[in-house]
């Protein structure tokens, strides 16, 4: 049979087809198929079959790895799993203008010092705009080499001339191989490159960093095909306006995907903050519908502060909002605060978002979400200084969450003197009145009776769901 030179491949998913179709067979989206050349016996493919390639006891097997590339900046160190790899691919996604271009510069100025080059390779902007923007954040340092350029055999060349510790591709999406006849940004033209320059990290042990813009959808522009590709995929998330910039790992071939970096962007670029918490409870005020959550990231706790608005929905249909947190939980939480708590919800209009752009996936924030919700219905209040823990169940139960323990001494550390939290603690911090409950009704007595002087509990809904007097939602 003869073999054939084009298949299709899909932006979505990277999925293949032998022939064309308005319809990705493998996910399902519309109109994302791209003709991609099978390039068969490329003459600079290297294929390592070489006689060394026979396999060995794994006890023989070398991991004495040569050491990783320390960053000065612990934030970066946390997120690459300690430092960078020799010889690993990294994938750096974001949306336009969110700031990956700036990281890289800073991670290339850290990375060179004297001999040990750094290699910046700009597809995107010319050599003076590179430099413009690395003088802008201070950076003058002659072991940092810029080159623009698009053509990938040009970059892998230069790659292996210089030998640089590290060198950055910005982006993935302009370098291209002009023989492959297709344009710029294609599945075809963005995964040879990869391919190349995978092969070129690992032969030559140079770290390469890859710039990918991300589409409105979510995937890196052209090809998820690149996130199997890479050793790892790194996110930089946030939003224009604002302060704080999350990076996030993906896929993590040499570390935990759960580690979070949190940085600042001003204007001298990016810095580093390395104490998240104080930095996100910064203009922490009490107010109704605040609440403040200490969440796990990867191994850091991190307290957070939720906020939520309830209004009376003017016509139809009620919104829900969620920035930060999971809609659907947040659906959830408002039908057991309904049935559960008779907390009237079902002709009000609920947004929540939790400040500094962090996303809190964890259902250890359930509790504080239906405080907040709750005390921003009825405009009260939680003093300052508590805490709020605990996941909810379907039937109005609030469950343990993992190292509760951990949670407790971030945010006794931080001043905080009071926490509502699930039954079962195994230590109290010191100065710290831990407050445990069984069920959101005990939950909201405990957070609002607290914070009025005298004691009133929270009604406690009959067995229909309505308030003792006959009244609330049923
Ligand atoms: P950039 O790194 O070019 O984004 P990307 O490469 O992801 O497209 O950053 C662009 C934004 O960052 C731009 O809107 C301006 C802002 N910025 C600052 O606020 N301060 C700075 O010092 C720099 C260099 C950029
Ligand atoms: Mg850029």
């Amino acid at each position: 049979m003869p073999k054939s030179t084009v298949t299709f491949v899909c932006r979505e998913c990277g999925g293949e087809s032998i022939r064309w179709s308005g319809r990705c067979p493998h996910c399902q989206a519309w109109n994302t198929l791209e003709e991609f050349q099978v390039t068969p016996g490329r003459p600079n493919l290297r294929r390592p079959g070489s006689p060394s390639s026979r396999p060995i006891p794994i006890a023989e097997v070398e991991v004495e790895a040569a050491p990783r590339l320390a960053l000065e900046w612990q934030e970066l160190n946390r997120v690459l799993g300690g430092g960078v790899v020799p010889g690993s691919l990294v994938l750096l996604g974001g949306e336009p203008g969110v700031g990956k271009s700036t990281l890289l510069m800073h991670l290339a100025a850290q990375a060179s010092r004297g001999e040990r080059r750094v290699l910046y390779v700009s597809g995107e902007e010319s050599a003076q705009q590179v430099a413009m923007r690395a003088r802008r954040l201070g950076i003058v340092s002659s072991s940092l080499l810029v080159l623009a350029e698009t053509d990938v055999e040009t970059v892998v060349t230069a790659i292996e001339r210089e030998r640089p510790a590290l060198a950055i591709v910005d982006s993935i999406q302009t370098v291209h191989d002009p023989a492959l006849g297709a344009a710029p940004g294609t599945v075809t033209q963005v995964r040879d490159a990869a391919g190349r320059l995978m092969r070129l990290a690992k032969e030559s042990a140079v770290p390469i960093f890859l710039v990918g813009h991300v589409t409105k959808e979510g995937a890196i522009a052209g090809p998820r095909v690149l996130e199997h590709v890479v050793d790892a995929v790194l996110y930089l998330e946030g939003e224009r306006g604002h302060e704080f910039r999350i990076l996030r790992a993906a896929k993590n071939r040499f570390g935990s995907t759960e580690e979070i970096g949190v940085f600042s962007m001003g204007d001298a670029g990016l810095e580093e903050v390395r104490d998240p918490s104080g930095a996100l409870l910064a203009d922490l005020r009490s107010l109704p519908g605040t609440v403040v959550l200490a969440t796990i990231e990867g191994t850091r706790p991190l307290l957070v502060e939720l906020q939520s608005l309830v209004s009376p929905t003017p016509f139809g249909l009620p919104r829900r909002s969620a920035n930060g947190v999971d809609l659907n939980r947040l659906h959830m939480i408002i039908a057991v605060l309904e049935k559960r708590a008779a907390v009237p919800l079902a002709n009000a209009d609920v947004f929540v978002n939790v400040a500094g752009g962090i996303r809190v996936g964890e259902p250890a924030a359930d509790l504080g979400l239906a405080i907040a919700i709750a005390g921003s219905l009825q405009d009260r209040s939680l003093p300052l200084g508590t805490v709020v823990l605990g996941e909810v169940g379907l039937g109005g139960e609030v469950r343990r969450v993992g190292r509760l323990d951990r949670r407790l001494q971030e945010a006794a550390r931080r001043g905080f003197t009071h926490a509502i939290v699930p039954r079962g603690v195994a230590a109290r911090p010191d100065g710290m009145e831990v407050s445990e409950v069984g069920d959101l009704v005990e939950a909201l007595s405990r957070a609002f009776s607290c914070s009025e002087g005298s004691p009133r509990p929270w009604p406690r809904p009959r067995a229909d769901g309505r308030l003792p007097d006959g009244t609330g939602t049923p």
